[in-house]
């Protein structure tokens, strides 16, 4: 392989930052732009935060920062690499495609609040990462307020993720009596200093037992708990496997606190070095190595349209999984077999959008779409192939839907497959009834309104939706008698967009009933059947 092109695969590192609303992304994101020098105020990310639920701000936000609120990519070089940041959207009122981006995700860094630990939404985007096994690293965040007993912290990482822990990092003290945080690898002391917490003072010592670090902490009692607590992990902890790490089933633990910088730097410089190059893809032909294949390959994980009525162009984003990319080049977009010239690419850091003239795999790009591309969709030069199929995730909210004017049905059908191709909406139909409805899932309520607003604004069609009460949605699989007699017992049961079978819940109580009905069944979470 070109070794130039080698050298840039091996500097990317593509990820994701996944957390629930409030535990400090939009901190943590921004003060790495800060370390790469990709911005040089504190705020340049913050504004793009979109912090009211109302679809009215959240309109008004997309329209003034263009695609910023729900797309944005961010990039920056720090230290020898190249970093390309995949922003999910924190407000659990986005849509499946927050879980989606985590599709283009080559590891995660996942951010804890040390005072409410594993939060709902962070289940739910760990669980999607689990499904490709990636590296996860954790950054428990706010030491500088009082949090959580970091063994019970750790302890929930294991109960409701599954995944163990290795602490890389040992806070000294919390809250009101932080002092430091020890780094298990370095042997270094990082110091905070509550009256200016952005002067680091870090003290390289021997080991737990040097006596500079008594000195440092200047609190016998803490310095003794620490040291306790050190040994206990040293004795009973997992032990680094760094071939754990890279299959997702250790994950490595920082402890900062985001808006203080502290041991942010810490946590990237161990991150970059610890999580992986640009990785492999399953694909038709097999598997598609970034260092073994030359030639350009991609896929769309995102569609994004623009919110602005007038401007119904859309932006897709692709993934590059193989080769250099060249702005004007020529590629086959594999699932019409047709080419396409790549004239207008563009890369994304906070607010702004540039023109790309070269990028390479592990990068993500913006292509403008006049309505070509569907999520899943594959570019390539050379050899053709198709990368596997993205999973569709359990939408959480249902409506039936139905078109006001029944003159409008075209454009109606027409609105609601581009919305489903962009992957806002998840349709179904229902299963074995007399007049068939279609069913509207979405993963954030929000997704409502916006559905009823964008078929309105850019269809002229207006719908009319009743909210159903289901909460799950199950792809099932199993014997061919036994899912003869669920199809034929079982309620609430749908299609979806390729004709799998889905069954619709109210509560998990009516799930498991289900399950014990057809115990030779399964019912996944996703179209992957995982
Ligand atoms: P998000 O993107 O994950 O939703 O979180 P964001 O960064 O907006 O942070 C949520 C709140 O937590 C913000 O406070 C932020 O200042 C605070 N925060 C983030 N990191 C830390 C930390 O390390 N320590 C402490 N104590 N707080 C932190 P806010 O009051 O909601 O907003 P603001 O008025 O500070 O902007």
């Amino acid at each position: 392989m070109n070794p130039a092109l080698k050298e840039e695969i091996l500097a990317r590192r593509t990820f994701a930052i996944i957390s629930h609303p409030d535990a400090g992304k939009t901190t943590l994101t921004e003060k790495l732009l800060l370390f790469g020098g990709a911005i040089r105020e504190a705020g340049t990310v913050k504004g793009r935060k979109n912090s009211k639920h109302a679809m009215s701000d959240w309109m008004e936000i997309e329209k003034q920062r263009g695609i910023s609120v729900t797309s944005s990519v961010l990039e920056f070089q720090y230290n020898g690499f190249h970093v390309n940041i995949l922003d999910t959207p924190g407000h659990e009122d986005f849509s499946e495609d927050t879980y989606r981006t985590l599709t283009a995700a080559d590891s995660a860094a996942m951010l804890i609040d040390a005072a409410k630990g594993v939060e709902a939404q962070t289940k739910k985007l760990f669980k999607v990462c689990r499904l490709r096994n990636i590296p996860i690293f954790t950054f428990i965040n706010k030491l500088d307020r009082q949090g959580r007993d970091p063994f019970e912290l750790m302890e929930e990482l294991e109960n409701l993720l599954g995944i163990r822990s290795y602490p890389m990092g040992w806070p000294i003290g919390m809250g009101q009596s932080f002092k430091a945080v020890y780094d298990r690898h370095q042997q270094k002391l990082e110091l905070y200093n509550p009256d200016n917490p952005k002067a680091i003072d870090t003290i390289q010592l021997s080991g737990p037992d040097d006596p500079k670090l008594d000195e440092a902490i200047g609190d016998e009692q803490l310095v003794r708990q620490f040291r306790e607590e050190l040994e206990l992990l040293d004795v009973a902890g997992d032990e680094y496997d760094k071939e754990r790490i890279d299959k997702g089933e250790l994950t490595p633990v920082f402890f900062g606190s985001a808006i203080s910088s502290f041991g942010v730097q810490t946590f990237l410089d161990h991150f970059l070095k610890l999580s992986p190059a640009p990785a492999s893809r399953e694909s038709s032909i097999g598997t598609i190595d970034p260092l073994s294949r030359e030639h350009f390959s991609g896929f769309i994980f995102k569609v994004q349209a623009n919110m602005n009525a007038k401007h119904r162009d859309r932006v897709a984003f692709l993934r590059i999984t193989s080769g250099t990319f060249k702005r004007g080049m020529n590629v086959k977009h594999v699932r019409t077999n047709k080419p396409l010239k790549l004239s207008q690419p563009t890369q994304f850091l906070a607010q702004n959008r540039s023109i790309v003239d070269e990028a390479y795999a592990g990068d993500i790009i913006g292509l403008f779409d006049p309505g070509t591309f569907r999520i899943g969709d594959t570019l390539v030069d050379g050899e053709s192939f198709e990368f596997n199929e993205m999973p569709h995730f359990s939408p959480e909210h249902f409506a039936s839907i139905t078109v006001k004017e029944a003159l409008k049905h075209k454009s109606y059908e027409k609105g609601l497959q581009q919305l489903t191709e962009e992957g806002a909406i998840q349709l179904f139909k229902t299963y074995n009834k007399y007049v068939e409805q279609q069913i509207v899932g979405v993963v954030g309520v929000l997704q409502f309104e916006v559905l009823e607003h964008r078929l309105h604004a850019e269809y002229n069609v207006d719908i009319q939706m009743e909210r159903l009460p289901f909460s799950f949605a199950r792809w099932i699989s199993g014997g061919e008698e036994e899912m003869k007699r669920f199809k034929e017992k079982q309620r609430n049961l749908v299609t979806d967009r390729e004709g799998r079978i889905v069954a619709l819940f109210e509560n998990e109580f009516q799930m498991r009933t289900a399950q014990d009905k057809y115990p030779g069944l399964h019912f996944y979470e996703n179209s992957f059947y995982q």
